[in-house]
């Protein structure tokens, strides 16, 4: 499973970008509002950071300005995503796309259905959000799995993005769901590499070495 950062924060995604293991990012208009930035300047400085697809959320909402809103941003830079909200005007502008070859993130998928029309508009990438689904007392686990099962019936190329992840148990089952990726926040990203018996064991072999 390819591991994206999902965050606007400039810092945060330049410690990221020296552990080589971070192949994309996923940015929205919430987490580039909490930077007090404009989403081009952001964009433009995480594309120098991550070779990888750079998801950059349209802010417009019928398919005609989303449209135009898309090439403007793919415009920026060959690795941008645009993503693109899970409405009907959203389906119709991830069909516009795919047809021009701009790739596109269809976000807030809740649903198998959702999933499905995504993957029939021509989506690259699908964002099904785990911890969103949990909030509302389902399992964000399942739709993940039930959207695998779905894309592997039907051999759809788009690819699924494990989304709205706040711990390590949403990174396992996304992973044992067999996501292609996940975005997941830096302070998640850094607790994957912390365990107890790590940390103890590193010491007891320290101990040893100095005797
Ligand atoms: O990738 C989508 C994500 O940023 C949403 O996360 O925690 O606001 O549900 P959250």
């Amino acid at each position: 499973m390819k591991l994206f950062i999902d965050t606007a924060n400039i810092n945060d995604i330049r410690t990221a970008s020296r552990w080589g293991c971070i192949k994309g990012a996923t940015t929205n208009p919430s987490l580039i509002a909490k930077e007090g930035r404009k989403l081009t300047d952001v964009i433009k400085e995480i594309v120098e950071l991550i070779d990888g697809p750079i998801s950059a959320e349209v802010q417009e909402a019928s398919t005609e300005k989303m449209v135009e809103e898309a090439k403007e941003l793919a415009k920026l830079h060959k690795n941008i995503v645009v993503k693109v909200p899970m409405t009907m005007d959203g389906i119709a502008t991830v069909s516009q796309l795919s047809k021009l070859g701009i790739k596109t993130n269809v976000t807030l998928v809740f649903s198998v259905p959702q999933a499905l029309m995504a993957c029939e508009a021509g989506a690259t990438y699908i964002s099904p959000f785990m911890g969103r689904v949990d909030d509302a007392g389902d399992s964000g686990a399942e739709l993940i799995e039930k959207i695998m099962a779905m894309i592997a019936n039907y051999g759809y190329e788009t690819e699924v993005i494990a989304a709205s992840i706040r711990n390590l148990a949403h990174v396992e089952q996304a992973a044992l769901a067999g996501a292609d990726i996940a975005t997941i926040p830096f302070a998640v990203l850094e607790k994957m590499v912390i365990h107890p018996l790590t940390t103890a064991g590193l010491q007891i072999f320290r101990d040893a070495a100095k005797k």
